[in-house]
């Protein structure tokens, strides 16, 4: 299994392209099941989890042709991907269970096919994740869904009816997978309590190019016109905000100063306000975003994980590496995932000096880090682990980087073009 070394002690000097978001790319990718007309993506990142979603849809029937990006492939891939006709309504376990996300083909293959059966997807390093929302809502619009050996098995025999769903806790993935059930079902669907993650603003836009109406993307309130058939389109990736805020927060960490090509202040603006109060300074520039830190130690600041529009959980590892550093102390508290401090064992290896209190986490920062042996233990964790080593005395090595490789595409080749002192040890 490959490694990651990392030299700490160098300042990220220069420029980091942000990639097209993954979270974003998956259900866009899903939605090409709702069709058999093409679906077109371009700024698709070049990630692990995208090849699993590859994977998953052409078992499902998709073809799936990838192309070299814009700019001679520097960046990114366009996908081409055509569910002529569906093989296969069942997701397995075998794929299910290396990325949750496949889980988002369950409303669409029921809207089309009638029928799904989708493994539920068990554990997972950062809690128990249940898919409960996903159920009811579809049940709403008319599903009948039982469990069987480890499967939810879908039917809807006389096809999906719009209805009016209220979620009970705002889900990310439950919002994606019902806006696509609801593309092809009978009438009109309400969506209440929906997430409003740029994510999903991203795929209600495709969702309108391929001609279903959605109307109140960035809003509580979601309302989709059922269609018949949808038709062939085109559509751009958003930037990766998640993999913009992990590299602000690198630079931060190194006192560095770095253009974010492609980066939107916009899509991480409760991030942004932590890390200006922290002493960090972001401003808009013509191509992205600068991230620049010169004037004297980081201030400890308190942060709470919430739903878009707060601060987001996929930021909240790398947040409290940048903390361990920091002056004073700083109260991280994760409200929306529970078990989501894994990192903190690993952090404090490297000398961070962390205390959790149920769901929070009292940070208070040290002089120095040093340089340890380090276990990713998921994909933000991972991230967190090597902005802690690229400010730690002596070297780390980051083992299990596979989780690294779910999400950030490049990582070592975007960090060591600034200055950073990393490597991929193979094998
Ligand atoms: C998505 C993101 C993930 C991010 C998360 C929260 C993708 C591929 N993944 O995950 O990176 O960390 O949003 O921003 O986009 N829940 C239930 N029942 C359900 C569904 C969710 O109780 O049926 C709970 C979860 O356990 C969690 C909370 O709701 O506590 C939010 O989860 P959700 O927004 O659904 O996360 P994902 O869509 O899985």
């Amino acid at each position: 299994m490959d490694r990651i070394r990392i030299r700490g002690g160098r300042q990220l000097k220069g420029e980091i392209r942000i990639s097209g978001s993954k979270n974003a790319s998956l259900p866009l990718m899903v939605a090409s099941l709702l069709t058999d007309r093409k679906l077109t993506l371009h700024n698709v990142p070049r990630l692990a989890d995208i090849t699993t979603m590859i994977q998953l849809l052409q078992q499902h029937g998709v073809t799936v042709d990838a192309a070299p990006g814009e700019n001679g492939h520097a960046h990114g891939t366009t996908l081409t991907l055509q569910a002529g006709k569906i093989a296969s309504t069942t997701a397995p376990y075998d794929i299910v269970r290396k990325m949750r996300a496949s889980v988002l083909v369950l409303g669409p293959l029921l809207a089309r096919e009638g029928l799904a059966r989708v493994s539920l997807p068990g554990g997972c390093a950062i809690g128990a994740r249940p898919v409960d929302l996903h159920i009811a809502g579809l049940k709403a619009m008319g599903a009948e869904i039982d469990i069987d050996g480890g499967y939810m098995v879908a039917r809807a025999p006389q096809g999906l009816r719009g209805a009016r769903y209220t979620f009970p806790k705002v889900s990310v993935g439950a919002t994606e997978n019902l806006m696509m059930a609801a593309a092809l079902a009978k009438g009109t669907t309400v969506l209440d309590n929906a997430a409003r993650e740029p994510e999903i603003a991203d795929l209600a836009e495709c969702l309108i190019a391929m001609g279903v109406p959605v109307a109140g993307a960035g809003t509580e309130t979601l309302t989709i016109e059922g269609v018949s058939a949808l038709k062939e389109a085109t559509h751009s990736v958003i930037s990766d905000r998640i993999e913009t805020g992990t590299y602000a927060m690198a630079v931060a960490m190194t006192a560095g100063d770095i253009e974010l090509i492609g980066g939107r202040l916009d899509l991480i603006e409760s991030a942004v306000q932590t890390l200006r109060s922290a002493g960090v300074t972001l401003e808009q520039t013509a191509r992205g975003l600068r991230v620049h830190r010169t004037n004297g130690a980081l201030q400890g600041v308190d942060v709470m994980t919430e739903p878009f529009p707060g601060f987001p959980t996929d930021l909240q590892a790398q947040m409290m590496a940048l903390m361990t550093r920091a002056e004073g102390a700083s109260m991280i508290t994760e409200t929306v995932f529970e078990s989501r401090f894994m990192h903190v064992p690993e952090l404090s290896r490297m000398g961070a000096n962390v205390t959790i209190h149920h769901e929070s986490a009292l940070v208070r920062g040290v002089p120095k880090l040093r340089g340890a042996e380090v276990m990713a233990t998921d994909l933000r964790a991972s991230v967190s682990l090597a902005i802690a080593a690229l400010a730690a005395e002596g070297d780390t090595t980051l083992h299990r980087v596979y989780h690294l490789d779910r999400g950030y595409e490049r990582l070592e080749e975007k960090l060591s073009a600034c200055g950073a002192d990393i490597e991929r040890l193979k094998g």
